[in-house]
């Protein structure tokens, strides 16, 4: 543990970056061509987000993206992982690409690199093109073709300038938030429907890593960033354990699987027989997805507790994190029940706990050996607005980036091989279906006017990423 007087120092090669997605920050959401994404018709259909918000402005980033690198520049950012919106470079998710939307990346890629600083693309972070969705959506199996050929065009376009390339982003989310629990655009509640997203995202991961390599330099490395999730049960009892397996299947076998060791794990289809006979795997499909991959992208911001339902107190506080509905996100669950984990939560309701990062890159590391990790995300919500000085002062989101990059320097010292680290997120942004509620970013925005401000967060990590060493 880290004690905060013993200096924490990282590798000089460690990367420092944070992270956005493009419908969380970019806005201009009719400009040059786009169309739009499963995320500008869930925003706009009244009751799916917090006030109603919309990325229809987001923070303006497609026209300001010049201020945000110089800010990135200015604290001493590294790296900066960013998605590219596909309903922006290939509207309607068909036919050629559009170069005004593509040129918006090539500025910003280039502008970037003029600052020193490495970028990482996520091909894809949730912003379905709305036809993609209206011809069946991940459901169905033409999506994951889709996205190969999409993902071809901008590896052709950006390949020659960019060299880490991440297919998608938290898979789950799109599959079981977006399909089954509905939080998530396209607000669809079918389990079925869900499972089947998963294993079309997981194809489309595979086709694309292959359709990315086909155009791309050989330097240049194709990983996937997955919310992977650390599952712990209130008792070693066999139900409780039981219930663990189903929900570390469903939260990470199910892609980890596939994509690690080529199968999904018989324990998954077992528990999810009575749902689906999984027959939307097809001949090959598994060899498709299971492609060697140059790094693994991992996003962690908390861990989950579980028991068996006969375990939980029926009227006690339920949480799985994720948003309230009606219908599970966990499709042959419900006789799971999740609890809250103990101890201090940030905003978004999710713990602090440092211990379940250290915990998941150990697993990864001993799972998949010899693969290049790097945390792609992890941060935290707070309520911060400027205080009288004009600054923001958040020490909650200082101790817990202290917290959870120590807990990345022990899982080093262990032996995992952590090469960089995304920190969620640069600036406040659209929040999903808690729209601009929930502030992630080191740089506060204020929406009247866009202004943006760094917190004392943004300075201290500044810091860390310019010495290479946890100020305390
Ligand atoms: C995961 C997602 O990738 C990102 O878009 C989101 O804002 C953060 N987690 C925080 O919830």
């Amino acid at each position: 543990m880290s004690d905060n007087v013993t200096p924490v120092t990282f590798p000089s090669s460690f990367l420092w970056g944070a992270a956005t997605s493009a419908y969380q920050i970019e806005g201009a959401v009719r400009e040059d061509g786009r169309t739009p994404s499963i995320w500008d018709t869930f925003s706009h259909t009244p009751g799916k987000t917090a006030d109603g918000d919309t990325g229809d402005t987001a923070v303006d980033h497609y026209h300001r993206y010049r201020e945000d690198v110089a800010l990135m520049a200015e604290l001493g950012l590294t790296a900066y992982r960013f998605s590219v919106s596909w309903p922006r470079v290939q509207p309607m998710g068909r036919g050629p690409a559009v170069q005004r939307g593509l040129d918006f990346y090539r500025r910003l890629v280039d502008e970037l690199l003029a600052h020193g600083i490495k970028p990482a693309i996520t091909l894809y972070h949730w912003d379905l093109p709305q036809e993609l969705e209206d011809a069946g959506g991940w459901p169905q199996r033409d999506t994951a073709y889709r996205f190969a050929e999409y993902a071809q065009m901008v590896g052709e376009a950006l390949g020659d300038r960019v060299e880490q390339w991440i297919t998608l982003n938290e898979p789950w989310c799109s599959a079981f938030l977006g399909y089954g629990s509905g939080v998530h655009a396209p607000g669809r509640t079918d389990a079925v429907s869900a499972l089947r997203a998963a294993h079309h995202l997981n194809l489309a991961h595979g086709l694309g890593t292959t359709a990315l390599r086909s155009v791309m330099p050989a330097r240049n490395t194709v990983a996937v960033s997955l919310n992977s999730s650390v599952v712990r049960t209130v008792s070693q009892e066999p139900a409780d354990l039981a219930a663990a397996r189903k929900i570390d299947d469903l939260a990470n076998g199910v892609f980890h699987g596939p994509i690690l060791h080529g199968a999904y794990p018989k324990t998954l289809l077992d528990s999810t027989a009575g749902l689906t006979d999984w027959s939307y795997v097809q001949a090959g499909d598994l060899k498709a997805i299971h492609q060697p991959l140059d790094a693994l992208g991992l996003n962690y911001y908390h861990p989950a507790l579980v028991s068996a339902a006969s375990n939980a107190d029926p009227d006690g506080p339920r949480a799985d994190g994720h948003g309230a509905s009606a219908y599970s996100p966990w499709p042959g669950a419900d006789d799971v029940a999740f609890h809250q984990t103990p101890g201090e939560q940030t905003e978004m309701g999710w713990t602090v706990d440092p211990t379940g990062l250290h915990e998941l890159l150990m697993r990864y590391s001993q799972e998949a050996p010899g693969l290049p990790l790097y945390v792609t995300e992890n941060g935290a919500a707070y309520v911060d607005e400027p205080g009288p000085d004009g600054q923001v002062h958040d020490p909650e989101r200082i101790a817990y980036l202290h917290g959870h990059l120590a807990a990345i320097r022990r899982a080093i010292t262990d032996g995992a091989d952590v090469r960089g680290y995304y920190l969620w997120s640069l600036m406040d942004n659209f929040e999903w279906a808690f729209g601009y509620a929930k502030r992630f970013g080191i740089v506060h925005v204020d929406y009247a006017t866009l202004k943006r401000t760094p917190k004392a967060s943004a300075r201290w990590y500044g810091r860390a990423a310019r010495t290479g060493e946890l100020p305390p």
